[in-house]
């Protein structure tokens, strides 16, 4: 029978017979389940071997950089933290269009994760976090023009440094990743997060991308993240988030007239995220969060709840 302890232990030792005594691997690691579980993996195998690069595209959530960079320290992982925010603004300056901002995200990943693995002497392996269900999409026909997870296919970077790949998640699925995850001591923080776009916020912002909407998002989606914490619901959604509309609309505060900007939040239940239904949250709770962001965040006077399932609506608005 399977269980976590025994996949553990059959993984190292095939990751040390596979992986040449002196070869260095470079791993990206994205704050996610799968890539974190396959750091700690191939740690547990081939130690300060295993060189994870953890980049800050400036689109990901309020002090996540900070916080998740600051969990692999702790797990005693091998781990450089790039910041190269004023990159990604830079290549996403003026662009609107949905798929552009994927491609010029995606594309500023390569160059900047790229750049770091030149850095590493010896490198010989690429590993990715690939799990069962990543392995299966990528050779089914999508309907959609969207790829899912194009952001973690670092195109060209193998065959370009001469790497191999590694995947020591390929056999399995998301449940299965966690429980090895646990069983390698991923803290609860990192292991029952939620799922979160490549892109990141660069697909929550509707419409053009600057730092002022980035800090705005980041503000917003962090009550209500914050606030599902608290109420002990974050563990009932299967994904959350605030969305950035590129509308303003006219509001009132004390006397003064406002026109400011839109902000919706989105959660969702679902089980693979292909199909999802809307999370039916408590009225008093979404009163709490909109309460609070309206309050809290300047420049944002209204606050909608997307009551939208997938199909036909999908889970991001981009
Ligand atoms: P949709 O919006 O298609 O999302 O219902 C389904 C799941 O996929 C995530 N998603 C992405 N993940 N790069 C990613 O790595 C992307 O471009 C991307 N687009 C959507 C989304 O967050 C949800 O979990």
């Amino acid at each position: 029978t399977w269980t976590p302890d025994h996949f553990v232990d059959s993984a190292v030792t095939a990751l040390q017979n596979t992986i040449g005594p002196d070869d260095q691997v470079i791993l990206g690691l994205s704050g996610g389940v799968d890539s974190s579980v396959a750091a700690l993996l191939l740690h547990r195998a081939i130690g300060p071997r295993l060189h994870g690069i953890f980049v800050d595209n400036g689109l990901l959530r309020q002090d996540e950089f900070a916080t998740v960079l600051k969990a692999y320290e702790g797990l005693g992982l091998n781990v450089t933290g790039v910041n190269a925010a004023p990159e990604f603004y830079a290549a996403l300056s003026g662009l609107t269009d949905p798929e552009a901002k994927r491609k010029a995200i995606g594309r500023t990943f390569i160059e900047v994760f790229d750049r770091e693995a030149q850095k590493v002497q010896g490198a010989r392996w690429l590993a990715q976090g690939t799990i069962y269900p990543d392995v299966i999409e990528s050779v089914s026909v999508h309907g959609s023009s969207v790829t899912i997870k194009s952001h973690h296919n670092v195109g060209g970077l193998p065959e370009k440094m001469n790497l191999k790949i590694v995947e020591p998640l390929r056999m399995l699925f998301k449940d299965e990743v966690r429980e090895v995850g646990a069983a390698l001591g991923l803290p609860g923080e990192i292991l029952n997060r939620h799922p979160f776009p490549g892109p990141g916020l660069g697909i929550r912002i509707l419409g053009d991308i600057t730092p002022e909407k980035v800090d705005l998002l980041q503000r917003a989606d962090g009550v209500f993240i914050n606030l599902l914490k608290e109420h002990n619901l974050y563990e009932h959604v299967w994904q959350a988030g605030a969305m950035l509309l590129p509308i303003q609309s006219v509001g009132v505060m004390g006397d003064e007239r406002t026109y400011e900007r839109v902000v919706a939040l989105r959660a969702v239940t679902s089980v693979d995220g292909m199909t999802a239904d809307w999370a039916h949250l408590p009225y008093e709770f979404l009163a709490e969060v909109s309460n609070k962001i309206i309050n809290q965040v300047r420049g944002i006077n209204r606050v909608v709840y997307d009551i939208s399932s997938k199909p036909p609506a999908t889970i991001e608005w981009e």
